[in-house]
Formats: C-alpha cells, sequence, structure tokens
C-alpha cells in the first residue's frame, strides 16, 4: 500500500481539539488544585463544593501564573501572584489591585462531563460541544462487569498510539511473553469502515491462549477460539471486544468470557500522550484473585507499548519523516485511522479559540 505521506497523520499533524478527551479518572478529582495538560492546554479543575468539576485554563489572564498554583477557598481560585479571584466559571469575581477596573475578565471554562468513572473535556470549540457525542461505556458502571484501570504517559504523539492499537499483529513479537502467541501475526483479519468509526476484526479458531487470558479465564492450556474485535471510535478512544470461546465447556462453566480493553487516548502535548486504560470481564466477578493478576500483565504489556513507542519517536525526532515508510496489509486499519486523523485535524480551523 503506498500513500502520499501528506494524507496520513504523523507526529507532527496540528492535535485535533474538537473532541471529547478523558481528562481524568473521577476517583483523582477532589478538593485539591490539580493540574494536567490537555492537547497542549495547560488546565487546572477541582470539585466544586456540590460535588461537580470544575475546570479553568491553568493560566492568569494577567500574567500567566499558574491557577492551580493559586488558593481554593469554597468555590473561588485566588490567583497567588496579585490577587485574581475566578469563580468556578472562570469569572474573575475580585481584583483587590484595581478594584475600579470594571473589565470581564475570564480565565478560559471548558465543556466537561463526569460519566462512568470518567471526566471528558472538549479541549476545542465550546460551542462545537455535544455531550450526546461521549460514547457509552457500560462495561465500566454496570451490573455484570469488574475492571481493572490504570495509567501511562506515552513519550509519543497520539497518532503513534492508536496506529499501535490498530495493527494488533505486533502481539506475536512484541508482546511474545505475555498477550502474544505466535499464531496472532498470521490470523487473517477484515477491517472495515463503519460511519465514523474504523473495525479491525480478527479470529483465531482452535488457538492456545496467553496467559493474560488462561489465568483469569482458568482454561489453562485449553485450545479455544479467540475472537478480537477493535474499533477506532475516536481521536479519543480505542475499544477492544476480546472474546474467548470456550467450545467445549465443563459443565457449570461459561462458553463464552468477554474482556473489554478499554484505551482513552488524550494528548497530553504535540509529542506525549495520556493512556488511561481499562480491562472489563464479565466472569469471576468478585473474585479477590483476578484484579491484581489482570492489572499486573496488561500493564506489563502496556509498558512495552510505551517502550516500543518512545524509541520509535526518538527515531523520527531525531532523523525526520522524510526517510518514508513502507507499509503492509496489516496496517489497513492504521492508515484508515491515519486517513481520518489528518482530515479532522485540516478540518480545524486555526482560529479556534480554546478558552471560550
Ligand atoms: S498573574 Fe494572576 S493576578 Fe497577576
Ligand atoms: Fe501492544
Amino acid at each position: 500500500m503506498n500513500e502520499a505521506a501528506s494524507i496520513l497523520a504523523d507526529r507532527d499533524t496540528p492535535l485535533i481539539r474538537n473532541c471529547w478527551y478523558v481528562m481524568s479518572f473521577a476517583a483523582e478529582a477532589d478538593r485539591q488544585l490539580r493540574s494536567r495538560k490537555i492537547a497542549g492546554i495547560a488546565v487546572v479543575y477541582f470539585r466544586r463544593l456540590d460535588g461537580s468539576i470544575a475546570v479553568l485554563r491553568d493560566r492568569c489572564p494577567h500574567r500567566s501564573f499558574p491557577l492551580s498554583k493559586g488558593v481554593l477557598d469554597g468555590d473561588r481560585l485566588t490567583c497567588l501572584y496579585h490577587g485574581l479571584t475566578f469563580d468556578p466559571d472562570g469569572l474573575c469575581v475580585a481584583k483587590p489591585t484595581n478594584p475600579d477596573n470594571a473589565a470581564e475578565i475570564r480565565a478560559g471554562r471548558f465543556p466537561v462531563v463526569e460519566r462512568q468513572g470518567v471526566i471528558w473535556i472538549w479541549p476545542g470549540d465550546p460551542a462545537l460541544a455535544d455531550e450526546a457525542e461521549i460514547p457509552d461505556l457500560p462495561w465500566l458502571d454496570q451490573p455484570g462487569w469488574d475492571h481493572v484501570s490504570g495509567y501511562l504517559n506515552f513519550p509519543a504523539n497520539y497518532v503513534a498510539l492508536h496506529e499501535n492499537l490498530m495493527d494488533l499483529s505486533h502481539f506475536a513479537f512484541l508482546h511474545a511473553g505475555n498477550i502474544g502467541t505466535p499464531e496472532y501475526a498470521e490470523a487473517p483479519f477484515r477491517v472495515r469502515v463503519e460511519g465514523e468509526r474504523i473495525n479491525l476484526r480478527r479470529v483465531l479458531e482452535d488457538s492456545p491462549l496467553p496467559s493474560l487470558l488462561s489465568v483469569p479465564t482458568a482454561l489453562g492450556s485449553k485450545r479455544v477460539t479467540r475472537e478480537t474485535d477493535t474499533w477506532w471510535m475516536s481521536p479519543a478512544l480505542n475499544l477492544t471486544h476480546s472474546n474467548v470461546h470456550d467450545n467445549a465447556p465443563a459443565a457449570d462453566h461459561p462458553g463464552v468470557y468477554a474482556f473489554k480493553v478499554i484505551h482513552f487516548i488524550t494528548p497530553e502535548t504535540q509529542y506525549t500522550t495520556h493512556n488511561f486504560w481499562a480491562v472489563a470481564r464479565d466472569f469471576r466477578l468478585g473474585d479477590p484473585a483476578i484484579p491484581a493478576h489482570t492489572h499486573a500483565s496488561f500493564k506489563v504489556a502496556f509498558e512495552e507499548d510505551r517502550e516500543a513507542l518512545d524509541w520509535i519517536e526518538q527515531r523520527q525526532r531525531d532523523e525526520g519523516l522524510e526517510f518514508g515508510e513502507v507499509h503492509l496489509s496489516s496496517d489497513k486499519g492504521g492508515i484508515l485511522m491515519r486517513r481520518r486523523m489528518k482530515k479532522l485535524a485540516l478540518a480545524e480551523s486555526d482560529s479556534l479559540s480554546p478558552t471560550g
């Protein structure tokens, strides 16, 4: 597959801001002022007294002092440089060094939604933010599911992480010791586009399971059908439905074990990426033996991805992208994703105000 690089997103493509991204796990937000960079914009967030989330730009409109270094009193945040005070909607309500100044001063405010244990933020044009676009992830809060979660920071552009997840043939090599089995790279797969989403589906028949799946399912060395359905949902989300089919289940054992692997992908800066992840399962609910094993084994795999992307990023940064790249048939999903990301990035106007 040859394709002009100019139509594929890469590490230098402007970050897409008109998108709902996960800013934080909900459990992390409290009365502390917390600073985080989202798509290159530093924001400060905290819980208001009523429990809802306030997010302001972490940059005082006076002289750029980080508001996260300021003081929270009730729901009001005071900048510790010259004392401007902001309400949780970002409106300046006190100007102690210039009390007769009647100008309306604002610290930018961002659309924010707390749902299903995560906090979504829209860092782009607030007028375009539509809560209906936030994907429903019932596996994170509905009965019948348990999950483990974690966070990794990738020293790489977010397109690289999306591409990693859209070509799972790397399981057999990069993750040979945990997710991968030798059959994985050669298994037939199908790619299709459904609306704005891109789907990559792989089915391995009569396959052994890697330990990361064989231990929690307690299927050991039994040969099973392994079905992996990965969806590029948006610049913010990659979702994998991984089903293990036991074609001859023992009495009282399920025929299908379902895992959902959820990667929230949030550009931090042009060349660094937040990865909030969760792995949900629909079996052995409440079994205390499962979470530690699942968390540890998935984390090992995700850290292998992080190391790989770090090495790739260093090459691309040091030597530039002019080197070119070859494409393989297994890149089909990744190429479609990069084309889509490039289109979305180009569609965004340069004049967007991130601060509302
Ligand atoms: S920088 Fe915040 S009040 Fe001056
Ligand atoms: Fe991986």
